[in-house]
C-alpha cells in the first residue's frame, strides 16, 4: 500500500533525477566541466586495525601474505563477523498473495501480531486494546498495559491514508520490537483508535510496519523513526531483502516465504 505522500515525493525525485544533465559526457556536444568541490568528513565509524592495514599494502605490492598474518586477520574478520546483528523471518501470504504478513513480537513479555511489512509507507501501525471493539474482527490486539516495556508518548498522534483510501490513525506508544531475531527498544507503536472498515474485514491482518524513508511517518507533533530505521544502527549495512515466493501460499504444505532483515 502507498500513502499518497510518498507516491507524490517519488514520482518527484524520480522526475528530477531523470530531467538532471550530466556534468560530463563522452558524447559531443561535450558539455563544459565546471569545476566543483565537496567537503569530506571523517569517517567516525571507521575502526583502525593495523595487520589488516599492512595485508593490504603487501597485496597492493603483491608481495606474499605470511602465515601469521594472514591468521590474525581472519580471527579478526571472524569476531567481526560474529557480533554483527542480523536476522531473517518468514512471511505468509495472503489470499492470492494480496500481501504478505510477518510475525512482529511486541513488548515484554512478547505479544506477537502479524502484521503486513509495506516499503510504500512509514507508520508501524496495530490493532490494540484501544481499537473501538466494534472494529475488531477477530485480530491480534496489542496491549501496552500487559508490556512492562511500554510508555506512552504523551501529545503524540497520528493519522495516515493510503493510496486505496483506507485510514486509520490514533495515539503512540514506545516499546520494543523483534523482528526474526533482531529486537529495536523504543520503537514507536502507533495504536489504532480508529480504522476504515476493508481494515476491520481483513481479520489476519493485525497491522502494518511501514519499511520507507521516515520522511513519510505521520506521527505529530514529533515524527518517529521507522522500526528498520532504528535497527539499521545495529546492522553492518542499513539493508534489507525481501524473497517472496510468486503463488506459493495456496498450496500445502505452506511454502517459507521469507523475509531477511540482512548485513549484506
Ligand atoms: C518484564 O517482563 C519480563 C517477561 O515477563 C520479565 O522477565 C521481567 O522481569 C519484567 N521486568 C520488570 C521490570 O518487571
Ligand atoms: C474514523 O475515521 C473516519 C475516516 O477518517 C471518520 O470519518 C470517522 O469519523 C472516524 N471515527 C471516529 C470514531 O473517530
Amino acid at each position: 500500500m502507498i500513502p499518497q505522500p510518498s507516491t507524490v515525493a517519488l514520482t518527484a525525485a524520480l522526475a528530477g533525477f531523470a530531467t538532471a544533465s550530466p556534468l560530463y559526457s563522452s558524447h559531443p556536444p561535450f558539455p563544459i566541466l565546471k569545476p566543483f568541490s565537496v567537503s569530506q568528513v571523517a569517517n567516525h565509524n571507521f575502526r583502525p586495525h593495523g595487520p589488516t592495514q599492512l595485508a593490504k599494502t603487501l597485496a597492493k605490492y603483491g608481495a606474499q601474505l605470511p602465515d601469521s598474518l594472514a591468521q590474525t586477520i581472519s580471527r579478526f574478520d571472524a569476531a567481526r563477523l560474529a557480533a554483527r546483528n542480523s536476522g531473517s523471518v518468514n512471511a505468509t501470504p495472503e489470499s492470492l498473495d494480496i500481501q504478505y504478513l510477518t510475525p512482529v513480537k511486541i513488548g515484554n513479555p512478547p505479544q506477537t501480531l502479524n502484521l503486513d511489512l509495506d516499503s510504500g509507507s512509514s507508520d508501524l501501525w496495530v490493532f490494540s486494546t484501544e481499537t473501538p471493539p466494534d472494529m475488531v474482527k477477530g485480530q491480534a490486539l496489542y496491549n501496552p498495559k500487559k508490556s512492562n516495556t511500554s510508555e506512552k508518548v504523551d501529545g503524540s498522534t497520528w493519522q495516515i491514508t493510503y493510496g486505496d483510501e483506507s485510514s486509520s490513525s490514533g495515539i503512540v506508544y514506545h516499546d520494543t520490537v523483534r523482528i526474526g531475531g533482531v529486537a529495536v527498544k523504543g520503537q514507536a507503536v502507533e495504536v489504532a483508535r480508529n480504522v476504515s472498515k476493508g481494515f476491520t474485514r481483513d481479520s489476519n491482518n493485525d497491522g502494518l510496519l511501514g519499511l520507507a524513508f521516515s520522511s513519510l511517518n505521520t506521527v505529530r507533533p514529533k515524527r518517529e523513526l521507522t522500526w528498520f530505521e532504528n535497527a539499521a544502527k545495529t546492522l553492518d549495512a542499513p539493508v534489507w531483502t525481501a524473497d517472496l515466493k510468486y503463488h506459493k501460499g495456496r498450496f500445502i504444505p505452506r511454502p517459507k516465504i521469507t523475509w531477511f532483515i540482512t548485513n549484506m
